[in-house]
Parts: structure tokens; C-alpha cells; sequence
């Protein structure tokens, strides 16, 4: 399986996602920009992305630490989340995500 992911350049790539892990893990596996200094502990924000708003339901809700994070980004738009924050799963197939600008 695999999600999309378009990096701050506007260029779109599907990239393979392995039930289980986080969607910045996979996001950095495929060697694209994203800093995600805390290692994905929730606490830092800096795997922002922005997800497809027709796939937002298909995601657990945010936490408090996670809305938290977000809300101190001065990036942050309704269909920000956390990429640390997702687990890929099966049902999450061709997810679209764009990493924010403080994200890198
Ligand atoms: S990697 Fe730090 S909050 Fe996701």
C-alpha cells in the first residue's frame, strides 16, 4: 500500500507505507524533507502535515498534547494533524498528506 505525499515544492509522490508504522516514519524512510526533532513523542510539531480533508474521518481523533502542538504552529490549518500522530492501516490506502512549511 501507499500514501501520497507532497512535499513543500508542490511535487507529489507515492511512497510505500507498512501497516503498523507512523505515517512520519514512513515519510522519512522515503527520504523526503520532514524534521520531526522529537522522534514521534508528541511533543515538538515538527511533522506537520496537512491531511486530504476527505480523509480526515478515516483518522483517529487528535489528542489534547497533539491539538496543543498544533495550535501553537504558525502553520496550522482545520485539516492539520501530526504525522507521528498516524498510524498507517489498511483502510488509510492512497492517503494524501502535504507537509507544512515548519515541518522542515
Ligand atoms: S515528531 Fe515530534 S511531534 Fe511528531
Amino acid at each position: 500500500m501507499q500514501i501520497h505525499v507532497t512535499d513543500p515544492e508542490g511535487q507529489t509522490r507515492a511512497v510505500e507505507a507498512t501497516p503498523g508504522w507512523r505515517v512520519m516514519e514512513v515519510i522519512k524512510d522515503a527520504g523526503l524533507p520532514m524534521r520531526a526533532d522529537c522522534g514521534g513523542c508528541c511533543a515538538c510539531a515538527t511533522c506537520h502535515v496537512y491531511v486530504d480533508e476527505a480523509w480526515l474521518s478515516k483518522l483517529k481523533p487528535a489528542s489534547a498534547e497533539e491539538q496543543d502542538l498544533l495550535a501553537d504552529s504558525y502553520a496550522r490549518q482545520d485539516n492539520s494533524r501530526l504525522a507521528c500522530q498516524i498510524t498507517v492501516t489498511k483502510d488509510l490506502d492512497g492517503l494524501p498528506v502535504t507537509i507544512a512549511p515548519d515541518a522542515i
